[in-house]
């Protein structure tokens, strides 16, 4: 009668279970499986043994190897589970680099969608000013009657100074009725007719918009162009909180060391009226072409209202006062960007416009 060889057991149980926990490929392992649980492993060599041994120890020696090898089979079915997660994750990194390949293919194969137009970006710049300075943003149409471009602003019909703005008419009722807006500031009427008819005032507004005069391009000047008109109706403001909104807008757009200054002028709304100039942005005020050497760039007009404008839409000149301004936004784009001729705004050249992307 043989003796079943306990301590072999314990050895080829542990070999075995170092072997599994040492596959480190889904391949190793299953070579590992046949190395220690096959037909020809030590185990199973075990097994055959069993016979051999005198019923009373079978029994006993059979059970032990039994556990032996569950545990063994537990070892390698958990490594199996852990090696084929770990497969599985690698196939997914793999797959998500494809992806990653395939985005970068569409993008340079895709049409560019653009971007907001210079114009278009100033004027939200601009906004974006003047509503920290506590304004906010109406908008006006841009076909007016001649009482809205016109009349109501203290312009009566054949009124010399209708020359300042050389109208494109719209042909609609009457000859010369109906017009291109050739300026923002009759959005001004707009905003104060709808406050006096919901009791809203006073008024602290901005108005940009597209504009249009019959004018030949130019370095300068545009046909259709753009403004930002501004108004404020209160109550007891002054000249000197106009020049103080100027002087702030002046310095947050174009940067502190740019300065603006007011010249008399004339405009039939406003009284006084002044032209606002700020420091030539291209010589920084030394003088050049652009500023004809005056080291000044004309940016708009602005100027006290006019009680004749604040009567038209009914509000009472002597409770309330305000200020008016307007200056061109294109301009302002010119002036920032240091761009020598305007009509580079509209010549739809992208080698200009993706400067500006
Ligand atoms: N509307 C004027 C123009 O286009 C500019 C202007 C001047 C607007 C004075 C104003 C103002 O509001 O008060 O030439």
């Amino acid at each position: 009668m043989t003796t079943f060889p306990l301590a072999n057991l314990a050895e080829e149980t542990a070999a075995a279970l170092t072997r599994i926990g040492a596959a480190n490929e889904l391949a190793d392992l299953l070579e590992a499986h046949a190395h220690v649980l096959g037909r020809r492993s030590a185990l199973v060599a075990l097994q055959k043994s069993l016979g051999a041994l005198a019923p009373q120890e079978r029994a006993g020696a059979g059970a032990t190897l039994q556990d032996a090898r569950r545990r063994v089979e537990e070892a390698y079915e958990a490594r199996r589970v852990e090696l084929e997660a770990r497969e599985r994750q690698r196939a997914l990194e793999l797959d998500r680099l494809d992806l990653g390949d395939v985005v970068v293919e569409r993008v340079t194969w895709s049409p560019s969608v653009g971007h907001p137009s210079l114009v278009a970006t100033t004027q939200r710049e601009l906004e974006d000013v003047f509503v920290a300075m506590g304004f906010r943003v109406a908008d006006g149409p841009e076909v007016e009657s001649d009482w809205y471009n016109f009349e109501a602003l203290n312009i009566p019909p054949a009124h010399p100074a209708r020359g300042m703005w050389d109208t494109f008419y719209v042909e609609l009722g009457d000859p010369e009725t109906v017009v291109l807006r050739t300026h923002t500031s009759p959005t001004q009427i707009h905003l104060m007719e709808h406050a006096v008819a919901t009791n809203t005032l006073p008024v602290h507004s901005v108005m940009p918009g597209r504009c249009y005069r019959r004018d030949t391009p130019d370095a300068r000047h545009l046909a259709a162009f753009h403004q930002v008109e501004g108004l404020v109706v209160d109550r007891g403001i002054s000249f000197a909180d106009l020049a103080g909104v100027i002087e702030t807008f002046t310095r947050a757009y174009f940067g502190p060391d740019i300065e603006s200054r007011l010249r008399p002028a004339y405009f039939p709304f406003t009284e006084p009226s002044a032209e606002f100039e700020i420091t030539c942005t291209i010589c920084r005020g030394e003088g050049c072409r652009t500023c004809s050497h005056t080291g000044w760039i004309e940016l708009g007009g602005c100027g006290m209202l006019d009680p004749a404008v604040l009567e038209a839409v009914h509000i009472d000149p002597d409770e309330w006062s305000g200020f008016a301004f307007g200056f061109g936004i294109d301009r302002c784009a010119q002036m920032r960007h240091q761009i020598a001729d305007m009509r580079a705004l509209i010549d739809n050249d992208v080698r200009f416009m993706e400067q500006f992307s």
